[in-house]
């Protein structure tokens, strides 16, 4: 299994461009199964996850070309040919759960192994199926096995416990080959959410006030082909923003939106960064002046994003004076608190809070990556640790980041990605 050994690298400077949206592209891909048309989808992120919803597309009877030059893949689905999601692909991507609602819509089945949860939360579907059900389908889950069925949906009102990205795009999917109107009330807002609604939209879709905690979706008959590009990755721009901060550093992000990001301008700024919207990008500073603690608070968007929050841990480490942390998304995101302890952290966990001392100079240490963004965070950390940090199991970094590695080492820092 890979690692990366990261070296204490001094203030990173530079530009760096960002690719499209993981958790923008993976519903949108799943979304090509309502389609009878050619689904041509541009700015793809080349990560892992994205391989394994091409290969679920594939399972599924669908032709599938990626074209890895332009970042470019074409989808095209005749005849869907088995309501099935094999678990070993399941088992490799949560998202998987994302052709539940379209196969659904399309063939009135869908057979799919139950994701179980993940480092971070037990994370069940309840809500999903609740919100499935409304719509009409037989829900049964036996056996790790979801199955749904439907002879035709119905459009219904679904409201939802708690804005669940998942529950909310799955709904959203399904209700758009329903009979008559669904409206989700207490819908999640993500900007992942809208782009899925512009793409299924493009498709021929009737779907308004994606964005808002209120989405009406008036069923068609069918869905055509389309062309669409991408949003670019929100988190991915949050995390260079975390890297200029950290390394005391000057780095121009480029190819992201300023709008998608306002809770982390906010907080870094707070901390006492610079950040510029510019011509060519948002440009991010920590060389200016000191920087200080600040108090993060997790919540649904237009709150501050979970997954930005180990992100944030790392650079808390590194500033003058306290910091408390409360997620309230998941219920166990604090894994990387521990890594990042063994670095010199010392940091102190309570339940849902975590209480970062700051001050603590980093020391190179070897670290587990124990999902996507805590990786991310214990690279960020190693930048600026004094000594070598050795982080194992990146292949939780690799399912989420397109080239993070050399888009770092592009802006100064020393990284080393070695196969163990
Ligand atoms: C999406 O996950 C993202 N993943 C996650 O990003 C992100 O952390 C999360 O939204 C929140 O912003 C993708 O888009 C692929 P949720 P999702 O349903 O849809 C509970 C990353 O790092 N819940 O909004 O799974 C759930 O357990 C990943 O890129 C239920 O209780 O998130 C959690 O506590 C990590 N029942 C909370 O809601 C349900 O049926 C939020 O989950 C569904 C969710």
């Amino acid at each position: 299994m890979a690692k990366f050994i990261v070296e204490q690298s001094g203030a990173l400077r530079g530009e760096v461009e960002v690719s499209g949206s993981k958790n923008a592209v993976l519903p949108i891909l799943a979304a090509t199964l309502l389609s009878e048309g050619i689904c041509e989808i541009s700015d793809v992120p080349r990560l892992r996850d994205v391989e394994v919803m091409c290969k679920i597309l594939r399972s599924m009877g669908a032709s599938v070309t990626e074209d890895w030059d332009n970042h470019t893949i074409t989808v095209e689905i005749d005849k869907v040919t088995t309501d099935e999601v094999p678990y070993e692909l399941v088992k490799r991507m949560r998202a998987s759960i994302f052709v539940m609602g379209p196969l659904l819509a399309r063939t009135g089945k869908a057979r799919i192994a139950l994701p179980g949860g993940c480092s971070i939360g037990d994370r069940p579907i309840d809500l999903h199926n609740k919100g499935l059900r409304t719509l009409g389908a037989k829900i049964d889950m036996d056996m790790g096995l979801v199955e749904a069925t439907s002879k035709k949906l119905k459009g219904a009102l679904v409201y939802l416990d708690f804005p669940s990205v998942g529950a909310t795009e799955n709904i959203m999917m399904a209700a758009t080959l329903a009979e008559g109107t669904t409206m989700i009330e207490n819908a999640a807002e993500e900007p992942e959410i809208v782009d899925l609604a512009n793409f299924l939209n493009k498709m021929g879709a009737k779907i308004k006030g994606a964005g808002t905690d209120n989405i009406r979706i008036e069923g068609v008959t069918c869905l055509h082909g389309t062309k669409h590009a991408v949003i670019p990755d929100r988190i991915e721009t949050g995390t260079f923003m975390i890297a200029a901060a950290i390394t005391r550093g000057d780095i121009l992000i480029k190819n992201c939106v300023p709008d998608h990001v306002k809770p982390i301008i906010a907080k870094l700024m707070e901390c006492g960064a610079t950040v510029n919207d510019e011509v060519e990008g948002l440009r991010v500073r920590g060389d200016i002046k000191k920087l200080i603690a600040t108090d993060i608070k997790t919540m649904p968007y237009p709150g501050f994003p979970t997954d930005m929050q180990a992100l944030f841990m790392a650079l808390l480490s590194t500033v003058d004076g306290a910091s408390a942390i409360i997620e309230t998304v998941f219920e166990n995101r604090f894994m990387h608190a521990a890594e990042l302890s063994r670095m010199g952290a010392n940091i102190k966990v309570d339940g849902r809070t975590a209480i970062v001392p700051g001050k603590n100079p980093l020391v190179g240490a070897q670290v587990i990556s124990t999902d996507l963004r805590a990786g991310a965070a214990l690279v960020l950390a190693g930048l600026v640790a004094k000594g070598k940090t050795e982080i194992s199991e990146i292949y939780h970094i690799e399912r989420g980041y397109d080239s993070f590695s050399e888009k770092l080492i592009s802006l100064g820092a020393k990284i080393t990605r070695v196969e163990d």
